[in-house]
């Protein structure tokens, strides 16, 4: 069996992971990983069932039973499938941000969540976007970045992206919600928000996209970077 290369790609909330992680993966022909969406996935389901999101075991035997999809619709788009409900828009507001945040602190959630990630490392190759990819989940992936932006370029982006899908927030809450949530990310016990020791840190602040993204593909091998089929 060769070894299926993985690119991790770390980072906190609105720094640019998803588009950014999505757009090299199509450049490779790669599988992608949203790990957020599967913490969001948790924690929506944990909500409809009314399981308590601060109490570890409830959400982990919730994280264990909920079947989460992924399908990419014919405009390109992922839609994310909870439990045979598709979740995608619900998955995008911060509340749904917010109760991922709550359970990913918990060890045993995340412990439940090991399994289905390592499913995605599939030939040609897999694009891991999340907090602990290359920490974690990946530690052996031979290509690491971590990107970031100021925080408030951050909710700027936010703000736009969620303006741009018509939902009405206001700016200096998403900054301070962005702020409490790095907080917790990074502060958290379990798996905090923090570079791996090998990864490439990409400050995206100012940068355009497409320069990020070729920043991004700058850290694979010249022969990994010729695009193939996904399988
Ligand atoms: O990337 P995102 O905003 O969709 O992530 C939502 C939350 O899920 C985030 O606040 C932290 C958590 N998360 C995590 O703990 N580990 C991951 N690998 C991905 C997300």
């Amino acid at each position: 069996m060769p070894r299926i290369p993985v690119l991790t790609i770390d980072g906190p909330s609105g720094s640019g992971k998803g588009t950014i992680s999505r757009a090299v993966a199509d450049r490779l022909g790669w599988h992608y990983l949203d790990s957020g969406a599967i913490y969001r996935a948790v924690g929506l389901a944990a909500a409809w069932e009314n399981v308590d999101l601060s109490d570890p075991e409830a959400v982990a035997h919730c994280a264990a039973r909920t079947e989460i999809r992924f399908e990419t619709a014919e405009s390109g788009e992922l839609h994310v499938i909870v439990n045979g409900k598709d979740a995608t828009r619900q998955l995008r507001m911060e509340t749904a941000g917010a109760a991922a945040s709550a359970i990913a602190a918990h060890p045993p959630v995340r412990a439940a969540l090991v399994d289905l990630q390592h499913r995605f490392r599939r030939l040609p190759g897999l694009v891991a976007d999340g907090r602990d990819m290359g920490t974690v989940i990946f530690p052996d992936a031979p290509y690491k970045v971590f990107l970031t932006a100021s925080a408030g370029e951050r909710a700027k982006r936010r703000h736009k992206q969620l303006k741009e899908k018509g939902v009405s927030v206001n700016l200096d809450s998403l900054l301070h919600e962005i702020a409490a949530r790095d907080e917790r990310d990074a502060g958290r016990a379990v798996a905090p928000l923090k570079p791996a020791d090998d990864a490439v840190v990409v400050d995206s602040t100012g940068t355009p996209i497409t320069e990020v993204i070729e920043r991004v593909l700058s850290v694979l091998p010249e022969k990994l970077r010729q695009p193939r089929q996904a399988s």
